[in-house]
């Protein structure tokens, strides 16, 4: 996945004390995320994938060991944290690496703008801040497509930080990082996920990312936790019976049962949930003996996880955050320091003088370009 090449690269940029940015600068090369925006795992391609986890690993390598970890990165950039749900992980992981590499961070949430009593919109809120020259937006909302609706009208890259019941694209690329530092690679790998896929927005990232990274996906949960047709969508199977599910596994990912979003109205009750689907001791010696075992957090404990199995020497649960913390790392220097999208706009820019159909008119050819590269 990451490249061996690129280790050894790093390797040896560090051995010689080179600048940290330069060797941001040396494992990023020319290449640029495809897109600005990321709302979806869908947004990314393999390669952005791929070049996401290159620039994770120093900074997990290297820079977060630093007794300083200030670098002046994006100095005189300014990142609002937009946040109209509770989080603990996600946010301060957002504004930490913010301030680490330098940005000016402002927090916001609904009950503190003129939109919890004035009645001003989600829309025209975000278009307020845009006014003020932010450099990027991170969201997360309760509405499913919140996220895509604000990107469809703001030029800054903005960042799906959850939005409803559809994804939350950051924490699949934390989890497929951490995967992959456990594994070395995910193609080929098995991995089930566990517990309450309809109401999961993580379980909506995880899945489009491990297929389209190569990985075999089984789920588990009640009948009335898995979408209805997933398995066609997707390429996955679904299971009913986790013990079933998780035999030979190499990934054992449960899900917590979201209490808040009315999930108990689809089950018979927690207890008899957990009965059937909490992962315990015996089910996880049910996997393979090197399964790593993993939740996103906050955990029910007893009813998705065991304690045991939270606290053994297979569960990468602490691991995840600290990834967290690093991938966002990396995409808060891919967006705001990068060109992110440059090859899509070029493409809108070709597309632009095709329809112009004018294409000796080299005045017009020049335009289209200059709006093509801009931002
Ligand atoms: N995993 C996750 O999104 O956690 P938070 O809700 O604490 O951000």
């Amino acid at each position: 996945m990451i490249d061996v090449n690129y280790k050894r690269m790093y390797k040896e940029l560090n051995e010689k004390n080179e600048e940290f940015e330069k060797i941001l600068m040396a494992l990023k090369g020319s290449q640029e995320l495809s897109t600005k925006d990321i709302i979806s795992m869908d947004d990314l391609s393999v390669d952005d994938i791929k070049l996401i986890f290159r620039i994770t690993y120093p900074f997990k390598e290297e820079f977060i060991k630093r007794p300083n970890k200030k670098i002046p990165l994006l100095k005189g950039k300014f990142q609002m944290d937009f946040f109209f749900e509770e989080s603990t992980r996600t946010r301060t992981s957002f504004e930490l690496a913010g301030k680490h590499l330098s940005a000016d961070v402002i927090n916001a949430s609904g009950s503190s703008t003129s939109m919890a009593k004035k009645g001003e919109t989600l829309m025209d809120t975000v278009r307020t801040y845009n006014s003020m020259a932010m450099d990027i937006i991170t969201m997360r909302h309760g509405c499913s497509g919140a996220a895509q609706m604000i990107a469809n009208e703001i030029r800054c890259p903005i960042v799906n930080a959850g939005d409803g019941c559809h994804e939350h694209p950051t924490q699949g690329l934390l989890d497929m990082y951490t995967i992959y530092e456990a594994k070395g690679k995910i193609e080929g790998l098995d991995i089930v996920i566990v517990g309450d896929i309809l109401h999961s927005r993580v379980a909506g990232s995880l899945i489009r990312g491990l297929r389209k990274m190569g990985a075999r996906v089984r789920l588990a949960g009640p009948p009335t936790f898995i979408p209805y047709g997933i398995d066609k969508v997707f390429g996955v199977k679904v299971y009913d019976n986790l013990d079933e599910a998780i035999k030979d596994v190499d990934v054992v990912y449960a899900l917590r049962v979201q209490l808040e979003r009315a999930a108990s109205g689809f089950i018979p009750s927690v207890r008899e949930y957990s009965k059937n689907f909490c992962i315990t001791p015996s089910r996880l010696k049910m996997a393979k003996p090197d399964a790593i075992v993993m939740h996103p957090g906050p955990i029910n404990r007893e009813v998705d996880l065991r304690t045991e199995v939270m606290e053994c020497a297979q569960s990468k649960v602490e691991e995840q955050v600290t990834n967290g913390f690093c991938v966002r790392l990396a995409l808060l220097y891919l967006l705001v320091r990068g060109d992110p999208g440059k090859v899509h706009r070029k493409d809108a820019s070709l597309m632009e003088i095709i329809r112009c159909g004018n294409l000796k008119d080299k005045r017009k050819v020049s335009e289209a370009k200059t709006r093509g590269g801009r931002r």
